[in-house]
């Protein structure tokens, strides 16, 4: 099977910015656009993005999970990068029909339509290292993606780095391109070296998260994560989970969370790990590698509140139980 994210629908949803107005919204085809080469995103890095899903029911309705939320956040990395405010009603109306065009490309459940939409600096202008880029480009690319998980859900290891960081610190809750390619020489490294899946980026023991998915752990009927602040992306996939545990009578913490105390909590036979994140739900973390040494987490399998949690949202998403928050916007 492709990849995940390698299969694109053959057309996209697109619109510029261009003499301090958004144009019109065409529908292009999704395998070229054309850039000049002194672009601004391709210098500076002027470029954000999101990550949401669109799921198909059992009575053939298709449905964008918590649409509103990914937008936000796009107008909220746009803001923060300097690039030109998106129109968050058109940004909203072009994901709908560009649903709407491939509705019955939406692959059934465990599969799901990703969404990406993307938005990117366009000025040709390589003076511009310390300006904003006055023209932009925001489209709306589809890509129909399978379960994350063929072939089993396996615990993951991951390494507790607490000298790095996943990027610079007044970046963490902005989703743009720079601070992925900046966890990248890390991660490469330590997949190489302990075998790790992915590294928890701990600068100075403050358990923040991996290269793209946030971080929980659960301990009997609590459930810990990082409070909101500015280090760290604020997953939508992290905000439904703690409704959901809340909804379900868990304890939810918000607050920081240091190395030292996670090691000791993961000793506890009951205590679970998770990543949350759009493409991949809830992810089990079976080890710790910390400081040249490995250390289970509870059971080192997936655990039954991780899966618990996990099915609560798939049930939402999949139509088969009640969407008592609203989070479902109907395409079809
Ligand atoms: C760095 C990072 N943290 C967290 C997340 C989880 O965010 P969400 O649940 O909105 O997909 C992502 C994206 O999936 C990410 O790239």
């Amino acid at each position: 099977m492709a990849a995940f994210g390698s299969v694109f629908m053959p057309k996209m949803a697109l619109t510029t910015f261009e003499n301090t107005q958004w144009t019109e919204t065409n529908i292009v085809s999704s395998d070229s656009i054309q850039l000049h080469p002194g672009a601004h995103v391709l210098h500076y890095s002027s470029t954000c993005f999101e990550g949401l899903k669109a799921f198909r029911h059992a009575d053939g309705s298709v449905h964008v999970f918590r649409m509103d939320q990914n937008i936000k956040r796009l107008a909220q990395s746009s803001r923060l990068l300097s690039l030109p405010a998106i129109d968050e009603e058109q940004v909203s109306t072009m994901i709908l029909d560009i649903m709407a065009e491939y509705a019955s490309d939406v692959p059934e459940p465990p599969g799901s339509m990703y969404i990406r939409p993307t938005h990117i600096g366009t000025e040709a202008a390589v003076g511009k290292a310390a300006a904003p880029s006055l023209t932009s480009m925001l489209y709306i690319l589809l890509s129909p993606v399978g379960d994350y998980f063929t072939g089993g859900a396996k615990a993951l290891r991951l390494l507790l780095d607490e000298t790095g960081m996943r990027c610079a610190p007044h970046m963490g809750m902005i989703k743009s391109g720079g601070n992925y390619a900046s966890a990248l020489g890390p991660i490469t490294k330590a997949k190489a070296e302990v075998q790790a899946d992915q590294i928890l980026f701990c600068p100075n023991g403050d358990v923040q998260e991996t290269g793209a998915a946030n971080f929980l752990l659960i301990d009997g009927n609590e459930i810990i994560t990082k409070g909101l602040d500015t280090s760290f992306l604020h997953g939508v996939t992290r905000s439904s989970i703690l409704t959901i545990a809340a909804d379900l009578g868990m304890t939810v913490t918000e607050r920081d969370l240091t190395v030292a105390e996670l090691l000791e909590r993961a000793a506890k036979p009951e205590v679970e790990a998770v990543l949350s994140g759009t493409a991949a739900v809830l992810t089990s973390v079976g080890t710790f590698i910390h400081e040249d040494k490995e250390y289970q987490v509870g059971s080192g399998e997936p655990g039954p509140i991780a899966q618990k949690l996990r099915q609560t949202l798939n049930d939402i998403q999949w139509g088969k139980t009640a969407d008592t928050h609203n989070w479902l916007t109907k395409v079809c």
